[in-house]
């Protein structure tokens, strides 16, 4: 026993905190840490912001779920505001972000069913990836450790090294339905699909009759500059799947189609309870209301390359710890020579929050609000860090 009602699935810090305000969370004693985790890329616009607490807190007062036995007026317009922001035609509302992933792959499979070629059901995904914890999505992934144990693997995904262009070409037969790729993988450690590879996926399902599935879950609604990642690149999707950022902490999560590849989903064929329910749609409109105002996704890119250049300049300092800074926009990654943990620990010591990840990367997730006061104050407060790893690992005097 561990002490604890709750599962043991969490490796959980000894740490809480009692409320937040923008790039700022507080402890019970008053302590203030900065927020460069943001709930891992959820927290888009910071904490309390003030119009997503007021569109919430009207919505509470006036209904908060209804079922989609109806009409949803919040939800048609949360829909068509992310259609006309993105690639999209049709829109389908979840809770997370796996199920949007679940969506998509469904989307994708339906797509050729109902094409008439039932067979087309295999999809191809990249090492290093990572779609939720569902059966399908750990399937997706393919990791191992999340894997073992759960019994027969969902069948019909074909994994490749992470942008091996080769190997996906490979891997396309017959039975092939789609793609599903990560813009820029998060839990794999910040690592991006360069654009050349990206535009060669599209080509490549072009060919072959595929759809382009998008996994923005993390790297969308404009966490890396541009609304959804994959604009860097120019080529479009058929569906992408979002969440995190979208709901700025409310669970909300979409999955996005072209009108094409959505004619599967028919009537009764797909469905939720609580997805697209009146106060998740309230918070994610919010959302959009500053997400999509004149500027704000060119002054993350801006604040990205602020943030990114200060790195870099950290980075020449130390390199015995730092061995590469990568991402785009505020989706950034330290990659480290010593255990990320040794320095994501230093980090908490100066009060700064990061998320670990793969490939032994620290991720840098602000909110996309934050001040660039904010952003020097994080760098001077990583600086601090890893001096005192250095000092740590230097032996001592006599
Ligand atoms: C890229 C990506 N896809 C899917 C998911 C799963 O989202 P959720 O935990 O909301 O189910 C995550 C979560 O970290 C993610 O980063």
């Amino acid at each position: 026993m561990s002490g604890s009602a709750l599962y043991d699935t969490f490796a959980r810090l000894p740490l809480a905190f009692e409320r937040g305000e923008g790039s700022w969370l507080m402890t019970a004693n008053g302590t203030r840490y900065l927020d460069f985790a943001a709930g891992i890329a959820v927290n888009s616009l910071g904490h309390a912001h003030p119009h997503l607490v007021a569109a919430l807190v009207g919505q509470a007062g006036r209904l908060w779920h209804i079922s989609n036995l109806y009409e949803i007026p919040g939800q048609s317009r949360l829909g068509e505001r992310l259609a006309e922001a993105s690639f999209a035609d049709k829109v389908f509302f979840t809770n997370s972000g796996a199920e949007a992933l679940e969506c998509a792959i469904k989307t994708a499979r339906r797509y050729h069913f109902v094409n008439g070629e039932e067979n087309r059901v295999r999809i191809i995904t990249f090492e290093g990836a990572f779609h939720g914890r569902t059966l399908a999505t750990i399937a997706a992934g393919g990791q191992k450790k999340y894997l073992e144990g759960f019994g027969p693997v969902v069948e019909g995904f074909d994994q490749v090294p992470f942008g091996d262009m080769e190997a996906v070409e490979k891997a396309i037969g017959p039975d092939t339905a789609a793609i599903l790729v990560e813009p820029v993988q998060g839990e794999g450690g910040i690592r991006r699909l360069s654009l050349t590879a990206m535009r060669k996926l599209r080509e490549l399902c072009d060919r072959h009759g595929l759809l382009l599935v998008l996994d923005e879950v993390q790297s969308g609604v404009g966490r890396t500059g541009k609304f959804l990642a994959h604009e860097w690149s120019g080529v479009n999707p058929d569906i992408a799947a979002v969440a995190k950022g979208i709901g700025g902490g409310f669970p909300l999560g979409a999955c996005l189609a072209t009108e094409e590849a959505a004619k599967g989903m028919t009537p009764g064929v797909h469905g939720t309870t609580f997805g697209g329910n009146p106060l998740a749609m309230a918070v994610g409109n919010a959302v959009l209301d500053i997400i999509l105002e004149e500027g704000f996704l060119e002054d993350v890119a801006r604040r990205g390359l602020l943030l990114k250049q200060g790195l870099a300049a950290i980075a020449d300092e130390f390199p015995e710890i730092v061995e590469e800074i990568r991402g785009e926009g505020l989706m950034l990654g330290i990659r480290c020579k010593v255990p990320n943990a040794v320095v994501q620990k230093a980090m908490r010591e100066e009060k700064l929050l990061c998320a670990p990840a793969g490939e032994n990367v620290l991720r840098l997730l602000p909110p996309l609000n934050v001040s660039d006061e904010e952003i020097q104050d994080a760098l001077g407060r990583i600086h601090a860090a890893m001096q005192a790893v250095t000092a740590a690992a230097e032996p001592a005097d006599g």
